[in-house]
């Protein structure tokens, strides 16, 4: 094969990758995860709205199963980690967040951290209205049935609630706080489109 030859071909080769590359971007942006492995945290410390000592009791509870959840299809299944936090703080019952109370604790979570208030509080806001439009989806996750030895089903509305709020905070993340490095850009253009946590 000739010179010539070669180089065509892998032009054409590298026209096809652009292509398709373009192509299965234009699908879904988040396909191909975040562009950069640059830890979040690291761009915007979003505070915790739950208790630490919660969080790591049921995190430990449940982690290894919501590893496993994750990489099922279907339905998505309820997060037994934010169950197991909603339930401890006494925040959910039958199926259903009280709202005016998780209202208040996240904000009594931001009391030493006004610039997080407003974002916060309209992050509430946002993120229930969410829920009650994903309504018939979250009944169908609390009507699954296991799928594995030992899987417990939980109500999809507390994890929908909280990963909502993560990503929310992340995004609207106030200027003060957001660390403007080019890799935390980059990121937070992705965690405006694609699911991050
Ligand atoms: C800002 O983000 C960069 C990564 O893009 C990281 O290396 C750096 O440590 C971060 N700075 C702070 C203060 O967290
Ligand atoms: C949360 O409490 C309810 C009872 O209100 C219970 O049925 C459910 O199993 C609990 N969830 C977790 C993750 O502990």
């Amino acid at each position: 094969m000739d010179l010539q030859q070669h180089s065509y071909r892998a032009v054409k080769f590298l026209i096809f990758l652009i292509a398709f590359g373009v192509l299965v971007v234009a699908e879904n942006p988040c396909a191909s995860g975040p562009p950069v492995d640059t830890n979040p945290a690291e761009c915007c410390p979003t505070p915790m709205l739950i208790e630490g000592s919660i969080m790591m009791d049921c995190y430990q509870k449940y982690g290894e199963q919501t590893k496993k959840q994750l990489k099922l299809d279907g339905v998505p299944r309820g997060c037994c980690i934010a169950e197991c936090a909603m339930n401890a703080t006494n925040m959910y019952a039958d199926g259903m967040l009280k709202r005016d109370d998780v209202s208040k604790m996240f904000m009594d979570a931001m009391k030493d951290k006004p610039e997080w208030m407003a974002v916060v509080r309209d992050a509430t806001n946002a993120c229930f209205e969410l829920a009650e439009s994903k309504k018939e989806e979250i009944e169908a996750g609390a009507k699954l049935e296991p799928s594995f030895e030992g899987e417990k089903i939980c109500h999809p509305i507390s994890g929908v609630v909280l990963r909502c709020m993560g990503m929310m905070m992340f995004g609207q993340c106030p200027s003060t706080v957001f660390n403007e490095s080019e890799n935390c850009k980059k990121l937070r253009e992705y965690g405006s489109m694609c699911p991050m946590i």
